[in-house]
């Protein structure tokens, strides 16, 4: 009997993804003779055994389209939104797969997805991953695809600000995506020569922004570029934010962990409008004119760069190869040069920050740049 392997895409999509489910169509086909299911909309579509088969037409023609021919979602397995009800829909999903007698399950995704692979994978399916996401912030991985496309429209939009800041002579702040991680947000700020970058990994003070702006004007530059990373926080904020995880964890019963949980989820979704409110502010401390862009879906949208194509091609390549050869409870991973296969586990419910002393941070600091924090980082 052929392999028989079933795929879903899940979280946020992102370009890319069906260059890798073509990579691992048809070297899954061609190249070991397996059979392909796509299971539609992320884990929903495995728990309610909604599927397509991978054929020939339905890989072709895909590689440079944005978007997931799968569709996605940011359904959980164990608690999923069935009718108005959360449901555990675990075993559903354990039951889908052995109706169709899968061998392996391919769950391409970001963060949350490694989590929820992990849990299939304990529930005694065999699971492999593949690591996509504009945000580049899943553990082990060098990169995850996606984050290359991101990254060339973020840098292309801080390009054009910088002909409308200049005319103008204003600030601009330009919020790009990422999460709660820096990667987006610091590699397109170094890319598009942004003059203050704000990421989350180095809390920020507003007055240091503040100063930096004045210096420039100060010294002729009438316009000054603010690429906000979108969960960049002040340093009030982050010590907020670190008293209640810490709060949290010596929380001495389920109930006020939970209780702690729900503020911290409240803080998050009031920290939505941070960056409106943050050009608000530097515009009275400098009282220089300033504008807000919040790129968005942008970023995500639209045909996958070379590199990513690439890259998704090859992971996606790797993932039938490393099928073939019984690969279970692993993220395929970049490594160095080298795609690798690292435990689901040491990968899930682990995020990549940007390390605040990273080289990139320095090299922004050599050119100028201001990460909004006084002492060790450029003010
Ligand atoms: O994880 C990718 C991402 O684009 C993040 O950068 C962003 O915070 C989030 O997804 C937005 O999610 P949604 O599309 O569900 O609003």
């Amino acid at each position: 009997m052929p392999k028989h392997i079933g795929s879903l895409t899940s979280g946020g999509d992102c370009p890319g993804l069906n260059a890798a489910i073509r990579g691992l169509g048809k070297t899954a086909r061609d190249s070991f003779g397996m059979r392909l299911t796509g299971f539609l909309n992320g884990f929903r579509g495995i728990a309610l055994d909604q599927s397509v088969e991978l054929n020939d037409p339905m890989l072709s023609g895909i590689l440079t389209d944005g978007g997931t021919i799968l569709g996605t979602s940011r359904d959980k397995p164990h608690r999923m939104n069935i009718g108005g009800k959360l449901m555990d829909m675990t075993d559903a999903i354990v039951e889908t797969y052995h109706r169709h007698h899968l061998d392996s399950l391919v769950c391409i995704g970001g963060g949350g997805t490694q989590k929820n692979a992990l849990r299939l994978l304990e529930a005694g399916l065999n699971i492999v991953t593949l690591p996509k996401t504009i945000d580049n912030d899943i553990a082990l991985t060098d990169r995850s695809f996606g984050f290359d496309t991101a990254l060339q429209i973020a840098t292309e939009a801080i390009d054009r600000l910088h002909s409308t800041a200049t005319s103008h002579e204003r600030v601009i702040v330009l919020e790009v995506m990422g999460h709660r991680a820096g990667w987006l947000g610091l590699e397109a700020g170094i890319a598009g020569g942004a003059d203050v970058i704000l990421i989350p990994e180095i809390p920020y003070q507003l007055e240091e922004v503040a100063k930096a702006v004045r210096r420039r004007t100060q010294s002729g530059k009438r316009f000054s570029i603010v690429v906000v990373a979108e969960g960049a926080m002040s340093a009030d904020d982050a010590a907020r934010v670190a008293s209640l995880v810490a709060a949290k964890e010596q929380a001495a019963s389920k109930k006020e962990r939970a209780a702690i949980s729900e503020q911290l989820d409240q803080f998050h979704r009031d920290h939505a409008d941070h960056t409106i409110r943050l050009t608000r502010a530097l515009e009275q401390a400098t009282g220089q004119e300033s504008r807000l862009t919040i790129l968005g879906h942008l970023q995500r949208g639209g045909t996958p760069s070379a590199a990513d194509r690439v890259f998704a091609t090859w992971l996606g390549t790797e993932c039938a190869a490393a099928l073939h050869s019984g690969a279970n409870g692993v993220m395929l991973a970049l490594q160095g040069r080298n795609i690798v296969q690292v435990p689901l586990a040491d990968v899930a419910g682990t995020k990549k920050l940007v390390p605040p002393n990273h080289p990139l941070v320095t090299a922004g600091q050599r050119v100028g740049t201001c990460f909004g924090a006084g002492g060790g980082f450029g003010s």
